[in-house]
């Protein structure tokens, strides 16, 4: 073969196995987006008034617990990446509040935003509003229990330790918050808390970056069988924040997650503050100085919330949601990492 003609050839074939892996990595995001889809989604069928005078009555009962947090039409202080957010926080009120753990109540999960709180979804406005809608029930479904073997745990450091571990949404995104978890004080040597994952690829992810112990806040019943991977639902975790029975963490992780908090897609009720309000509580719950990762779908210019499906964040809802943390450090990934301190 003629030496141009085996370039050609080595170059097609570079070709083929990068648009492969970019496939893969596209195509394991779909799958886990889009599988899920229940056809028979609800998008029409009005809620009843009882359901939605229920809500509003716990929403207003949020409100006033959440208090200045919650406001999100306070300004904040220019950021290194973006606007600072302040507020008092009364972390026993968050804690307290009984309705910011409920579940929906219906049978599949709401279809639509009654028109009362579209404007504190929106911010105002600010916010476009698209539809997306997904149903999956996990918030109290006692016979979901999941597994994570120790030997699972173990065998996905190692893959995390040389770059390969797909996570749930491929090596990129996975490298992306292992880059993250290297500028995260505290991770190293720390008690860290983990909020919501279906698989344990994020405490991997932590344990090889040299955490002490994971702790995995979900609403799923997960069996960890790795001695230090600790498992916690949200009942428990209010109760012993309020039992005094919590020591504090050193550092919070969270990928994909928060995201989706008062969407109502997992089963949980309608909150427009829920990811704003899990944010704050993993702040209660960090010691002073302790660091924030955090991976959520990131769009600086162009943030929506796909109702149910998701809330995609950038300069207008990202210094709500980490209201108080400063920014220390900003990584890579389409969920982009971003580190915060306490
Ligand atoms: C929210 O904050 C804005 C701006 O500081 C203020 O004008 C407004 O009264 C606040 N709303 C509530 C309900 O406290």
């Amino acid at each position: 073969m003629q030496y141009r003609q085996r370039l050609g050839i080595v170059i097609v074939c570079l070709g083929v196995t990068m648009l492969f892996s970019v496939y893969s990595q596209l195509s394991d995001y779909f799958t886990y987006k889009l599988v899920k889809v229940n056809s028979d989604a609800p998008y029409i069928s009005a809620p009843s008034s009882a359901y939605v005078s229920n809500l509003l009555t716990s929403i207003e009962s949020i409100r006033k617990d959440c208090g200045q947090l919650c406001n999100t039409s306070r300004t904040g202080l220019p950021g290194p990446f973006f606007d600072h957010i302040l507020a008092n926080v009364n972390c026993i009120a968050l804690f307290k509040n009984k309705y910011i753990d409920i579940g929906h109540g219906l049978p599949q999960a709401p279809g639509q935003i009654p028109t009362e709180l579209i404007d504190e979804f929106t911010m105002n406005g600010r916010i476009p509003l698209k539809k997306y809608y997904l149903n999956q029930q996990y918030l109290g479904q006692k016979d979901k229990k999941l597994v994570w073997s120790e030997k699972l745990i173990e065998d996905w450091i190692a893959l995390a330790k040389r770059g390969q571990l797909n996570g749930n949404y491929g090596a990129i995104e996975t490298n992306a918050l292992r880059d993250g978890l290297q500028h995260a004080p505290n991770i190293k040597g720390g008690r860290v808390l983990v909020i919501g994952s279906e698989i344990p690829w994020v405490e991997a992810c932590v344990l090889e970056a040299g955490a002490r112990e994971v702790v995995t806040l979900e609403y799923a019943e997960i069996v960890s069988e790795h001695p230090l991977v600790k498992t916690v639902l949200p009942y428990d975790f209010r109760m012993n924040f309020l039992n005094e029975k919590m020591e504090l963490f050193d550092a919070v992780v969270t990928f994909s997650s928060v995201e989706h908090s008062g969407l109502g897609r997992y089963g949980d009720a309608l909150n427009p503050w829920g990811d704003i309000i899990a944010i704050a509580r993993a702040w209660c719950v960090t010691r002073s100085r302790g660091s924030l990762t955090i991976g959520v779908q990131y769009n600086f210019y162009d943030e929506f919330l796909r109702f149910n499906a998701d809330r995609w964040y950038g300069k207008i809802r990202y210094p709500y949601l980490t209201t108080n943390w400063k920014q220390i450090y900003r990584g890579e990934g389409y969920q982009r990492v971003h580190v915060f301190t306490k």
